[in-house]
Formats: C-alpha cells, structure tokens, sequence
C-alpha cells in the first residue's frame, strides 16, 4: 500500500515485508558569474565586500598570483573584509592532489573558520578545483567563491559547480558538485599570464564555440591574434565579448544538466583522449594543451566519418598556429589512444558518448570509435604537421 507524499516531502510505502518512507526534496542551485570591466581588488570596487560582506574568511592564493598582486589583495581585504587569514597553494596540475585539499582544511581548522565563514580561491583551475573541494568537505560545506586569474580558470573552470582532484594515478578521479556562492571574473589578471596559459585557454574557447557558439568561434577566427597580443585586453569590446559569451554559452550548456544527469556532454569535445594524454605526459602537457589535440583528433574522425566538413579540421589548425597550440605529440599513439577510449567510457557511465562538431555551433555523439578511425586520425594530424613544417619552410 503506498501512501501519499507529506508536506514536507517524505512518502511511505508500506508492503507485507517492509516499510519504506522516501524523500522528496529540491534545492535550488543560485549563483552568479560576473564579469568586471576593473580590478577586483581596487579599493573602489565593491564586488567581492558585498558578495562575502563581513563573514570571516580563508584566503587562498596561487603562488604566482600572491607574488604578482599579493600586497593589493591584502590592501583590499584589510580595508573591506574581517577577519581573514590565509594560504598559499601551487598552481600546476602536479599540485592538483588531495593533500593540498587537506593543508587547506588545516588552515581552516588553525584559523578557526565557522560555518558560516568563506573560502576565498585566487588563482588558476588548479587553486579553484582545491579550495572548491575543500569548501565543499569542511564542516559538511562552507561557502566558497572563485577568483579566477587564469583564462582557461575564467572561461570554462569558474562557470560551472564541479571540482576534482587527481587521486591514484587518475585524473580528476575525486570530486565533489558543489556550486560557488559567486564567481568574480576580473580579466585584468590576465595582463601576467603567460602565452603558454592564454593558449591554454583559448583551446577551451574554442572547444565552446566550436560545438554551441558559431559566433564566438568566428570572433576567435577574425580576432585571436590582437586577443593574445594584448593578452586578451584588446581590442577590448571584442575581449569583452568573448570572455561573456565563452562563460555565458558555457553556463547555458551546463544548466540542464548542473549534476550531470546525463553522461552526453557537448562540453565533453576534446575531453576523450586528453585526460589520458595529460596523465601519461606526467602533467608534461598542460590541460588545454591536451584538450586542443584531443579535439583535432575528434574532427579528424568526425571529417573522416563524413559528419563534419575537412574544412572544420583546416581551420583549427589555422587556429591552433595563431594560438600557438600544439598539433600533436609523440605520445599519441595507436594504443595510447584506445587505452583512453576504454577509460573514458568508463568515466562516461560505459557509454563513449564521444562528442564531435557536425558543423561549427553544433556537434553529434558517437558510440563507437574503433582503431581504423584512430589510425585514420593519427595520420590527418601527421599529415598536417608536415605541411605545416613545409610550409614554414618555404
Ligand atoms: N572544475 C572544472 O570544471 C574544470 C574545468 C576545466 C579545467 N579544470 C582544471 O583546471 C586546471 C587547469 O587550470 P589552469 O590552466 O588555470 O592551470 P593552473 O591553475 O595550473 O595555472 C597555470 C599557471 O598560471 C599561473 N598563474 C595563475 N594566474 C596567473 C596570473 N594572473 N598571472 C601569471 N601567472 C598566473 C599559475 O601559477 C600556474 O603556474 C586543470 O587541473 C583542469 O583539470 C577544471
């Protein structure tokens, strides 16, 4: 006999051998992601005082970002937020392990945060996805908000309500869903980042556009040149555009499927083969970097297959070479790239869901990529890096 639900959403079902009282709950997930058209830490700019008011907070700071900007962050903490204390963390994904969650948790413990204290992350997905885990394990959940300085941490790490670690030879094999109380995107930082890391971010820029925003993949075309001349500063209506739409189609992307619900993710291009590169580089290769080989090999399949015009797999590379984006690397062979197929399905719930574009703005998931697509891909890059070679040459 089943019983109807109470008001406070518990129903129980009452059978012959057993009784069973089940819940029925939600929770709303808010939070805002806003993008500053100023430093987030000038003493004028109101943004962070009034997302934390006067809670108190632990402050983590990546290295870098403490060396660089250390002394007006702490000029504006002083000035508009009480009390504080604070950590430092190592950006790199070497770094990205679960004993960093834990000295921050220490540093929680030692400074005495309370429940309703704030986790502060400033710094690059490595520094966000720690401090997000470790505000989502301390004291069952504390509020945390990201600071992001890096582009790719701007674009893509920020937007969403995940967070992971590598654990145990994997990557980002331990995690936690736990959405931010608010993201403050100051594009400013990026005026020190290195060409390394804005090419980084631009490979997840691309990877948005290409498979849910034909418009910013065509602003990347016409503009990423100026964009990483001036370290994505200018010109700065363009900047602007892009960092918005980057977040905001990403956001868009994400929302139905916060929890991921569903394994068939189009934010998953490009992220099939790279975890499993990244990994077996010894981190040698950076995240986008990965990322931006993986979703070469993707289009070459895809392009292969007939989904997706040749001409797509052309323009990346024309991309990737203003971008300074690696086409490929030694590392990626035959069977290094089943070997990552058979992981990434078991991430993807035993399904591949492989998603690749079938146009640009849109993409198709694929069930099935065998050793002859592989090969197939391997030699469209093979093939384009010669030509890229000779080419220079000439
Ligand atoms: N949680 C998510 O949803 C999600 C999504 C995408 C990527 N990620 C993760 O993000 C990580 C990559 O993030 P990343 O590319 O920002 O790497 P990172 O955090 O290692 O930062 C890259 C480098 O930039 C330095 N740095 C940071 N800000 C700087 C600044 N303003 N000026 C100069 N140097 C600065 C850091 O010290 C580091 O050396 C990976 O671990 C990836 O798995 C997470």
């Amino acid at each position: 006999m089943g019983l109807a639900l109470n008001s406070r959403g518990v129903s129980t079902s009452v059978l012959p051998e057993s009784t069973t009282f089940s819940m029925h709950v939600r929770r709303d997930v808010r939070y805002s992601v806003t993008q500053l058209t100023s430093h987030v830490f000038d003493l004028e700019m109101p943004a962070l005082a009034e997302l934390v008011g006067r809670r108190p907070l632990l402050i983590a700071f990546d290295e870098v970002v403490d060396a660089l900007y250390g002394i007006t962050i702490r000029a504006y903490v002083q000035q508009h937020l009480n009390p504080f204390s604070t950590i430092v963390l190592r950006g790199g994904e070497s770094n990205k392990r679960f004993d960093e969650v834990e000295r921050v948790c220490d540093a929680a413990i030692a400074s005495g945060l309370p429940r309703n204290g704030v986790m502060v992350a400033v710094g690059g997905g490595v520094v966000l996805d720690i401090v997000g885990m470790a505000a989502a394990l301390y004291r069952r959940g504390v509020a945390f908000v990201r600071i992001p300085t890096t582009l790719l941490g701007m674009v893509d790490v920020a937007v969403g309500i995940k967070q992971a670690v590598n654990f145990g030879n994997k990557k980002n094999v331990l995690g936690t869903f736990y959405p931010p109380i608010g993201v403050l995107n100051d594009p400013t930082f990026l005026s020190t980042s290195s060409r390394r890391d804005l090419a980084c971010g631009v490979a997840e820029i691309i990877k948005i556009g290409l498979v849910a925003d034909p418009l910013l993949f065509g602003l990347l075309e016409r503009y990423l040149e100026p964009l990483l001349e001036s370290s994505f500063q200018r010109p700065s209506e363009i900047a602007r555009e892009v960092l918005e739409r980057s977040q905001f189609t990403m956001m868009t992307e994400l929302a139905p499927n916060l929890y991921e619900d569903d394994l068939k993710r189009a934010v998953d291009f490009g992220h099939s083969f790279s975890p499993t590169i990244e990994l077996r580089s010894d981190y040698r290769l950076a995240h986008g970097e990965a990322v931006a080989i993986d979703m070469l090999l993707s289009t070459a399949i895809a392009a292969h297959r007939g989904i997706c015009a040749s001409s797509l797999f052309d323009r990346l590379i024309v991309l990737y070479d203003a971008a300074g984006l690696a086409i490929e690397d030694d590392l990626c062979t035959l069977p290094l790239l089943m070997e990552a197929l058979v992981d990434v399905k078991g991430h993807r719930g035993g399904n591949l869901n492989f998603p690749v574009p079938n146009g640009i703005g849109t993409c198709t998931f694929l069930q099935h990529v065998d050793a002859t697509d592989c090969r197939v891909a391997l030699d469209a890059v093979a093939h384009s890096a010669r030509r890229n070679v000779l080419s220079k040459r000439l």
